[in-house]
């Protein structure tokens, strides 16, 4: 079966309690929960990941590659901003990935407004807090139906 794969960068472990002003009050585990049951309604697995470290990041986009992920949903953290690496992992193995953020960083601070990802992501959500991820499930989630009726004779 085609999974999702949805992956959280650094400080995205701390949700709940981190800034609750921009980020919301929601924890990863609620969000994490809420996914799943979003994708598994629409017939699809999830699997979710968060790690401070970019290198344990960049592991599982390469294991995305073998693993039939159909999609990967990610919101990079701070790696937004600098993670060409994270970039690359993408690029390398040809994964569909859709961008979240929960905060809008266009309307923030200057050096927020660059990301590596949205100009090689299918899609981005950002600005409307962890509904956000529920977007980009829904998105994921009707692209690979899409897909897979297209390919049926
Ligand atoms: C973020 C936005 C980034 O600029 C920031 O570094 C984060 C969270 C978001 O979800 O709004 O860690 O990706």
């Amino acid at each position: 079966m085609t999974r999702l794969l949805l992956l959280n960068g650094p400080n995205l472990n701390l949700l709940g309690t981190r800034e609750p002003g921009i980020y919301g009050a929601e924890t990863l585990d609620a969000i994490e929960r809420r996914a799943t049951q979003v994708a598994r309604e629409q017939g699809f697995e999830l699997v979710c990941f968060q790690s401070n470290a970019e290198h344990e990041l960049i592991a599982r986009i390469q294991q995305a590659g073998a693993g039939n992920f159909g999609v990967l949903i990610f919101n990079p953290g701070a790696f937004t901003h600098t993670s060409i690496a994270l970039r690359d992992a993408i690029l390398a193995v040809g994964v569909t990935m859709i961008e979240v953020h929960l905060s809008n960083p266009q309307a923030r601070e200057e050096f927020r407004r660059k990301s590596y990802f949205s100009d090689i992501a299918m899609g981005v959500i950002s600005g409307f807090g962890a509904l956000g991820y529920e977007l980009a499930v829904r998105a994921a989630c009707g692209h690979l139906a899409a897909a897979s009726g297209a390919r049926r004779p």
